[in-house]
C-alpha cells in the first residue's frame, strides 16, 4: 500500500524552509566538490514517489543516478536487508567466508553473458570495480596499456579518473597523478557521426581512428591489456552505438589478444530491458562491471570475469567492506526483483517513454534527437537542427523547470536530459513525467526562440 500521492503535490514553495535550513547546513561543512543542481532535500521515497523534508511530493527520474532500480525501499529489499542485519553486518569477505556473497556469485556466474563460468569480485562502488578490472587485465596479460573512449566516465579515484574521459573539470588539477598508459578513442556518437556517416551507410567506421591511428602511430595492440567501453554511454549523454560497434571491437579485441571489458555500471541490472545492456548487441565481454542499481542503493561494485581470466594469487587485491553481506543480501533480492517482472517494466514503459519522446520531438524543434534503450533515454536538445548546436544552457533550465513542477530529472552530456527512473515505473507515472516535460520545455524554447 503507497503511502506517497502518486502525483507531484506541494505543501510548500520551492524550496521550503526545512530544505533552505539543511542547504545552509551542508553549505559550510560538506565538500563543494559536488554538483547539486537544484534544492530536492530527501526525505523518503516509495517506488518512483520521494518526499522531501518540507512535505513535498516529486517524481523521480533519476533513482539517485540510475541506482534504486527496483524503487525506493522496495518492501522484499527492505526486508532482505534487515533480515541479513539482524544476522550480522560485516564479516570481511577477503578473509572468512559467508553465503551471501558465493550466492551472488554463483547468480552472476549464471546471468553473466560469457561463455562458460566466470567469478567475481567484490569492492563497494562503480569507481573501485573499475579500479579492480584495470588491475586484473594487467596482472593476466602482463601488457601495461589500457584503451577508453572519449566521453566516458568510468569513476573519480585515479586509476578509474585515467580511463573517464568526460568532462575536463574531472581531471583539471589531478593530471600529473592519473595512472599512465591509458589510449582514447571517438565513441560512436551517431547523432555527431566522428566520421560523418548516417546509421544506415555506418560500419562503425568511427573505429577506424582507434584501429588505424591510435593502434599504429602511439601504441602497439599486442601491449594493450584491456579495452574499456560502456555498452550504452552514460555520463556522456546517453548515447547508444549501432551493434556493428560492439561487435566490431569484440573482433578487434579477440584478433589481439586484448580482455574486452564492459562497464554496466550505468547502463546494466535491467535498465534497458536486459539484465547486461550489451546482451543487446549480440557481444560476449570477457570482463564485466557492475555497480549503481545492482543492490538498489546500498554500496556495492562487481567485477565478473571469465573463470581462466580471474586467476590471481591471493593478496593481489581485495577490500575490507567489499561484498559487505548487506548489500550482497540486497543485490540478490535486486536480481530476483529484476528478472522476474522489472527487466520486463523497464522493456515496456521504456518503449512507451521513448514513443512519447519523439511525439514531443515533432512539436519541440529544440529537441534534435531522441534515443535509448528500454528506461536509460537520452533527449539532446539543440539551438538549431541544421547545426546542431548545443543547446546546454536551455537543457539545464529545462531541468529546472521540471523540478518546480514536480519532476527529478538529471543531465547528461552537455546538452540531454536524462531519463533514469526507478524500474517500477509505471505508463500513468511516465505520462506525468512526458507531461511536465513537454511544459518544462515549451517555456524553454519559447525563452530561447527556438520553436
Ligand atoms: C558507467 C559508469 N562507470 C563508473 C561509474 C562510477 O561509479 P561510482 O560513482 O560508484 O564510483 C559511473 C558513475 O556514474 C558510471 O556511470
Amino acid at each position: 500500500m503507497s503511502t506517497l500521492p502518486q502525483v507531484p503535490h506541494f505543501q510548500t514553495t520551492l524550496p521550503g524552509p526545512r530544505a533552505r535550513a539543511i542547504i545552509e547546513r551542508d553549505r559550510h561543512v560538506v565538500s563543494p566538490s559536488y554538483t547539486r543542481g537544484y534544492p530536492f532535500v530527501m526525505a523518503r521515497g516509495e517506488g518512483a514517489m520521494v518526499e522531501d523534508v518540507d512535505g513535498n511530493v516529486f517524481l523521480d527520474c533519476t533513482a539517485g543516478i540510475a541506482v534504486n532500480s527496483t524503487g525506493h525501499s522496495h518492501p522484499a529489499v527492505v526486508a532482505s536487508i534487515v533480515e541479513q542485519a539482524g544476522k550480522f553486518l560485516h564479516m570481511s569477505g577477503t578473509d572468512f567466508y559467508y553465503e551471501p556473497q558465493v550466492r551472488l556469485a554463483e547468480v552472476l556466474s549464471e546471468s553473466a553473458p560469457m561463455p562458460g563460468p566466470s567469478r567475481s569480485f567484490f569492492g563497494n562502488s562503480g569507481a573501485e570495480a573499475n579500479e579492480a578490472a584495470i588491475k586484473l587485465a594487467r596482472y593476466q596479460s602482463k601488457r601495461p596499456f589500457l584503451i577508453a573512449f572519449m566521453g566516458s566516465f568510468h569513476g573519480r579515484t585515479l586509476g578509474a579518473l585515467s580511463l573517464t574521459a568526460s568532462r575536463s573539470v574531472q581531471r583539471t588539477g589531478f593530471g600529473a597523478t592519473t595512472a599512465p598508459g591509458v589510449f582514447h578513442a571517438p565513441y560512436a556518437e551517431c547523432y555527431r557521426c566522428p566520421v560523418g556517416l548516417t546509421p544506415d551507410r555506418c560500419q562503425a567506421e568511427c573505429l577506424e581512428f582507434l584501429e588505424e591511428k591510435v593502434m599504429v602511430h602511439l601504441v602497439s595492440p599486442d601491449e594493450v591489456a584491456g579495452l574499456v567501453v560502456e555498452p550504452i554511454q552514460g555520463e556522456g549523454g546517453y548515447l547508444v552505438p549501432p551493434p556493428q560497434f560492439h561487435q566490431r571491437l569484440r573482433a578487434l579485441t579477440e584478433r589481439h589478444g586484448i580482455l574486452l571489458i564492459v562497464d554496466e555500471i550505468q547502463a546494466g541490472m535491467g535498465r534497458t530491458g536486459k539484465l547486461f545492456a550489451i546482451e543487446h548487441f549480440g557481444v560476449q565481454p570477457d570482463m564485466i562491471t557492475m555497480a549503481k542499481g545492482i543492490a538498489s542503493g546500498l554500496p556495492l561494485g562487481v567485477v565478473t570475469a571469465r573463470a581462466g581470466v580471474m586467476e590471481w594469487t591471493p593478496g593481489a587485491h581485495a577490500s575490507t567492506f567489499g561484498g559487505n553481506p548487506v548489500a550482497c543480501a540486497a543485490a540478490l533480492t535486486t536480481i530476483r526483483l529484476l528478472q522476474e517482472q522489472l527487466m520486463a517494466n523497464a522493456a515496456d514503459v521504456g518503449a512507451y517513454m521513448l514513443d512519447g519522446f519523439r511525439a514531443l520531438q515533432q512539436k519541440h524543434a529544440i529537441i534534435g534527437d531522441v534515443r535509448g534503450k528500454g528506461l536509460m533515454i537520452g533527449v539532446e536538445l539543440v539551438r538549431n537542427r541544421t547545426t546542431r548546436e548545443r543547446a546546454s544552457r536551455e537543457r539545464d533550465r529545462v531541468i529546472d523547470e521540471a523540478f518546480s513542477r514536480g519532476l527529478l530529472i538529471l543531465g547528461a552530456g552537455r546538452n540531454a536530459l536524462r531519463v533514469s527512473p526507478p524500474l517500477v515505473l509505471t505508463r500513468a507515472q511516465a505520462l506525468v513525467a512526458l507531461d511536465i516535460l513537454d511544459a518544462s520545455i515549451a517555456v524553454v524554447a519559447c525563452e530561447a526562440g527556438v520553436q
